[in-house]
């Protein structure tokens, strides 16, 4: 459970709110080798893009980070000042969101914008980085000099993610963290998107943590899988090995349910909602939802362990003492 590149332990956040405190991170575990991908897929409101902001050290108030490690290279993010953090942003960790015409600047052209993200990763003056726009831009599939100029509100969904992308990976990161990169975009301009990160990211070497409700789009474009739910990793195996041999009942019913994923509707394979996590469940969180709970999940938060080889999962009934589970 060690990656060389990422070590997330224990990672927890709250949002303070109106209604109460949010649980939205319950002791979050991930661990990512270089060049690795990892998927992290489930339902709304696991808490997907949270674990992403929070290793970004984005959590912005009303949430805060209560605990927890994000080793990056050896170093604890958490523990490093803001200055500090502003260097691991700009150059090793760069992220890409899923509504990229929100994402950029809307007072900048995009040139300027991408000169800014290469000036500031390489320590060059913008005149220079200026000169290396355009194959940053070439280098996603725009032709250059009819993008260089445009504001972001005259892009089109799929070349304003091309620009993210160029911006993203012209820092050439160590990793880079993509939440929901294509959802807010048509399906054939979709799998253009995938294909051209799958290729820069092949080329560039870049580990990569790919956030998605899509498990099938997960498997076939990473390594591996982690799902989550309500604020936990519960499951971790390779790519195939996750559809192939899914051992934590919620991963069960995702695989099962796999046409309505993504359309936020109830999960066909189980049964109830996610829960309101000012008030979460007891114990595990997936308690009340599992047809084979037994008493120790509603007290006890179960562990991820390695249940087989190398493939990792947080439920009781690895642990002992379900008596109806056959996986
Ligand atoms: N700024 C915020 N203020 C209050 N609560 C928040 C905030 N951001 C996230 N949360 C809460 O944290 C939890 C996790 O949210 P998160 O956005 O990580 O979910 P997600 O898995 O990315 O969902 P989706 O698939 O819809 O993007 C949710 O319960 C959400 O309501
Ligand atoms: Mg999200």
């Amino acid at each position: 459970m060690r990656g060389s590149l990422l070590n997330v332990k224990d990672l927890r956040v709250v949002f303070y709110t109106y209604r109460g405190v949010i649980k939205a991170l319950n002791g979050v575990r991930l661990w990512l080798n270089e060049e690795e991908r990892l998927a992290i897929v489930g339902e709304t409101g696991c808490g997907k893009s949270v674990t992403a902001l929070a290793i970004m050290r984005l959590i912005e108030s009303p949430g805060e980070i209560k605990s927890g490690q994000v080793e990056f290279l050896g170093r604890d993010l958490l523990q490093l000042s803001e200055e500090e953090m502003e260097k691991i942003r700009g150059k090793h960790i760069s992220m890409i969101f899923q509504e990229p015409v929100a994402a950029l600047n809307p007072v900048f052209k995009v040139g300027f914008q991408v000169a800014e993200a290469i000036a500031h990763s390489q320590n060059i003056s913008l005149k220079e980085a200026y000169d290396l726009v355009p194959e940053a831009l070439t280098m996603v599939g725009l032709d250059w000099k009819r993008t260089i100029d445009l504001y972001a509100h005259e892009l089109s969904g799929g070349m304003a993610q091309r620009v993210m992308i160029a911006m993203a990976l012209a820092v050439k990161p160590k990793l880079l963290i993509a939440d929901e990169p294509t959802s807010a975009l048509d399906v054939t301009i979709q799998a253009q998107i995938l294909e051209l990160l799958d290729n820069l990211v092949k080329v560039g070497k870049n580990a990569v943590i790919f956030i998605t409700h899509d498990l099938a789009v997960a498997s076939e474009f990473c390594d591996k899988v982690a799902v989550m739910y309500a604020g936990n990793v519960v499951e971790v195996a390779i790519s195939d090995e996750i559809f192939a041999r899914p051992m934590h009942p919620y991963t069960v019913g995702l695989i099962d349910s796999i046409p309505l994923v993504g359309q936020r509707k109830e999960l066909r394979g189980i049964p109830g909602i996610v829960p309101d996590l000012v008030d979460p469940p007891s114990g595990c969180r997936f308690h009340p939802r599992c047809k084979y709970v037994f008493e120790k999940c509603k007290v006890e938060l179960p562990e991820l362990v390695e249940a087989s080889n190398d493939h990792f999962v947080a439920c009781h009934l690895y642990s002992g003492g379900g008596s109806t589970w056959q996986p």
